[in-house]
């Protein structure tokens, strides 16, 4: 488990979707889902990239009662997906039945993996906006622990959080990365970025990587660059 590059497919549609994974060929990268491409292309679309091969991490990041997130999960873990997520802002009992919800009648389920606070959200706008005190980084510490109480997988972080995570929530917890670059890539709007190569030394578990590989002139060439960077 663990140690995959996820390739994040943030494009508007289906087709633009399938005709970039078209490119692989005989390669079966694993597959990032998220709001956009889901909302407009659905259920059916994740079976048909399902069906090709490939793994899929469906990034939803659910939020709600725990009942209705419970009977989310059952929803999505009927479409075989192999990752899904969830924000942990919604509180233990609410993680705990969306695993219940996501476990299916054999017992097998996909992983489920914490959000604790957006990388888009500031020490400022956590404090001063959402009223939650304290320092940003303890904060995410408290909602990993959480995260782990309520018997999940792991968090989504940034690769710099990935050895603090391990270290309080033991090296079994997985930490699901973005914010990764080349050297001599763009950073776009990522603020603190990371290469394959240090997020491997960082302890990251996976990278999602999105516009360094599906921006790239040559995107399996650049996948192929950070599997060999990250995985080795
Ligand atoms: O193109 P890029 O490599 O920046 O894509 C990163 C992916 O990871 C995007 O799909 C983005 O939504 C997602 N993500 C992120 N930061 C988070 C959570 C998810 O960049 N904290």
């Amino acid at each position: 488990m663990g140690k995959d590059v996820i390739v994040a497919c943030d494009f508007p549609s289906k087709e633009v979707c399938l005709a970039f994974l078209d490119k692989f060929e005989g390669k079966k990268p694993y597959v990032k889902i998220g709001m956009e491409l889901f909302y407009a292309a659905g259920a059916d679309m994740v079976k048909e990239i399902k069906d090709r091969g490939h793994q899929i991490f469906l990034d939803l990041k659910l939020h709600d009662i725990p009942n209705t997130v419970k009977s989310a999960m059952k929803v999505l873990s009927g479409m075989d997906v192999d990752m899904t997520n969830l924000h942990a802002g919604g509180g233990i009992e609410m993680m705990q039945w969306a695993l219940e919800g996501l476990t299916r009648a054999d017992g097998t389920r996909p992983l489920l993996i914490g959000v604790t606070q957006l990388t888009s959200t500031s020490q400022e706008t956590m404090n001063n906006e959402l009223l939650i005190g304290g320092d940003i980084n303890d904060v995410i510490a408290h909602y990993a622990m959480n995260v782990k109480k309520a018997g999940l997988d792991g968090v989504v972080c940034s690769p710099l959080e990935s050895k603090k995570i391990h270290e309080i929530c033991g090296s079994e917890f997985l930490t699901v990365t973005p914010g990764v670059r080349f050297a001599d890539n763009q950073t776009n709007d990522q603020k603190r970025v990371t290469t394959p190569e240090m997020a491997k030394i960082l302890t990251s578990d996976y990278i999602v990587v999105g516009r360094p590989i599906t921006k790239a002139d040559d995107p399996v060439a650049a996948y192929e660059r950070c599997l060999k960077d990250f995985v080795g």
